[in-house]
């Protein structure tokens, strides 16, 4: 039997006038848990899951900010603002190259703005 996973519902999430520049963030909450909004280097807007894919510690603790990276506080592992895995602070400092590794990265929802507002719905 095949699972099909429908998307969840739209949710506003911040209004789009918090993330002016990119490398602009904010953290929120939606239905799902805690979320990261971030503004990539291009300017795009991604809306993440902001608990680490490793253990499930919070990554970003912060309410907003400025950011060209985010680090999880437990074991170190790095995040880019579209929420691609980076490595860890220590490989990256001993200069290992890391593979891109999606089960790694930080979950994704959809996102479109809507009225000024970001809204995302996440599968
Ligand atoms: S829980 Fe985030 S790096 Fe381990």
């Amino acid at each position: 039997m095949i699972e099909s996973t429908s998307p969840g519902p739209w949710e506003r999430i911040v209004e789009v006038s918090a993330l002016p520049q990119s490398f602009d963030f904010v953290t929120a909450r939606c239905s799902t848990g805690p979320v990261l909004v971030t503004r990539d280097a291009a300017g795009a807007l991604h809306v993440l899951s902001n608990t680490c894919p490793h253990q499930r510690a919070t990554v970003c603790r912060e309410s907003s900010g400025r950011a060209t990276r985010f680090e999880c506080p437990n074991h170190y592992w790095l995040f880019a603002p579209d929420g691609r895995f980076l490595g860890s602070r220590l490989s990256l400092a001993s200069g290992r190259c890391v593979a891109d590794d999606p089960t790694k990265d930080l979950t994704r929802a959809e996102v479109t703005v809507t009225d000024g507002w970001v809204m995302a719905r996440f599968s």
